[in-house]
C-alpha cells in the first residue's frame, strides 16, 4: 500500500534506536527524508549509515538533548536548514528513571517535566508554523502503556505523560482546523536495546533466568510475544499518511493486547 509519504520531512527523536531507528527507517523506506536526533553521535551516524543503505535515502543527524530547551529548537530549525519544510514530527527519546514516587525530589520531578512534557511543547511550538506552511503534517507523541494502565515504580513517567495525553488532545483541536493531526502511542513491552537492558539488570547476568523473564511476559501478552519496533513503526507510518487524515486526537495502545479495558 502507497502510504504516500514520498519526499515528505520526518523529524525522529531517539531515531538511534529502538522504537525511534525503526520508525525513521520505515519512513526512509516509504520515501520520506527524515533527521534523525538523540544524544550520542556516534550512534546516530551508525544509525545514519544504516538508513542511507536505503535505496533513495535522505537522512541528516542531529545530536541534541530533550531536557535541553535549546536543543528542542536546533533539532526543528536543523531539519528545516536540511530539507526547507516539516511534514512529521515524531516525539520520543529514553525514559525519566524508575522509582518510587514518594523519593523523587523536586529537581527529578522538573527532568521528568522537562523529558516527558515540555519537551513536546517546545517542539510543536516550533515545528507547528512549518507543518502550517507545508499545508498541513501530523504530530505523534510515544509514550507508554503505563500512562493508560499505572504500574508503581514508574510513577515520573506515568504522571508527566498523563499531562502530556492532556495537552495533545487540546493541541489536537486547535490545530486540526490547520490539517494537522495529533496522535500518541502507547507502546507495550517492545524488544529493543531500553527493555533488552531491563531484563539483563531483573536476571543480573543470569542467561537462563533472563530468558525465563521474556518467555514469561510473552505468555502474558494475548497475542503470546512481547512486540518489535516494527510493530510501533508500522502503526505510526499510518498514522502520519494522508490516508489517516481523519484520525487525530487518539492515545492507542500498541501492546499485543496487553492493556486491561475497554
Ligand atoms: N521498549 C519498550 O518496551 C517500551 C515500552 C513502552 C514505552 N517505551 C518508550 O518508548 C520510548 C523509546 O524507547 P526504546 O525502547 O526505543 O528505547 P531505546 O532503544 O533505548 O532508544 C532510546 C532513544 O532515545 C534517545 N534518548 C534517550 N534519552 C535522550 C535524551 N535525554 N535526549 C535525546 N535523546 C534521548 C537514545 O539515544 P541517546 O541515549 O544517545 O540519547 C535512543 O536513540 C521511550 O520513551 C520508552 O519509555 C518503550
Amino acid at each position: 500500500m502507497d502510504l504516500h509519504l514520498k519526499g515528505k520531512v520526518a523529524v525522529v527523536g531517539g531515531g538511534s534506536s529502538g522504537i525511534g531507528f525503526a520508525i525513521a527507517q520505515r519512513l526512509v523506506t516509504e520515501g520520506a527524508k527524515v533527521l534523525i536526533w538523540a544524544r550520542r553521535e556516534t550512534l546516530l551516524q551508525e544509525a545514519a549509515t544504516r538508513l542511507r543503505a536505503i535505496e533513495g535515502a535522505e537522512v541528516v543527524i542531529c545530536a541534541a538533548d530533550i531536557k535541553s530547551p535549546e536543543d528542542n529548537l536546533r533539532v526543528i530549525r536543523a531539519a528545516v536548514a536540511a530539507f526547507g519544510r516539516i511534514d512529521i514530527l515524531v516525539n520520543n527519546d529514553g525514559a525519566p528513571p524508575k522509582g518510587a514516587l514518594l523519593d523523587f525530589d523536586d529537581e527529578a520531578w522538573h527532568q521528568a517535566l522537562q523529558q516527558n512534557l515540555m519537551s513536546v511543547v517546545r517542539m510543536s511550538r516550533e515545528a507547528v508554523p512549518h507543518l502550517r506552511a507545508a499545508g498541513g503534517g501530523s504530530i505523534i507523541n510515544i509514550t507508554a502503556l503505563s500512562v493508560l494502565q499505572p504500574v508503581a515504580g514508574f510513577g515520573l513517567s506515568v504522571a508527566s505523560w498523563a499531562g502530556l495525553l492532556g495537552y495533545a488532545k487540546t493541541l489536537s483541536l486547535e490545530i486540526g482546523p490547520d490539517h494537522i493531526t495529533v496522535n500518541t502511542i502507547c507502546p507495550g513491552r517492545i524488544d529493543t536495546p531500553l527493555s533488552r537492558r531491563s531484563f539483563t539488570r531483573v536476571a543480573k547476568g543470569d542467561a537462563e533466568k533472563e530468558a525465563a523473564a521474556r518467555a514469561k511476559l510473552d505468555l502474558e501478552t494475548p497475542v503470546r510475544r512481547i512486540g518489535k519496533p516494527e510493530d510501533v513503526a508500522d502503526i505510526v507510518s499510518f498514522l502520519v499518511s494522508p490516508l489517516a487524515a481523519f484520525i487525530t486526537g487518539t492515545t492507542i495502545p500498541v501492546d499485543g493486547g496487553r492493556s486491561a479495558a475497554i
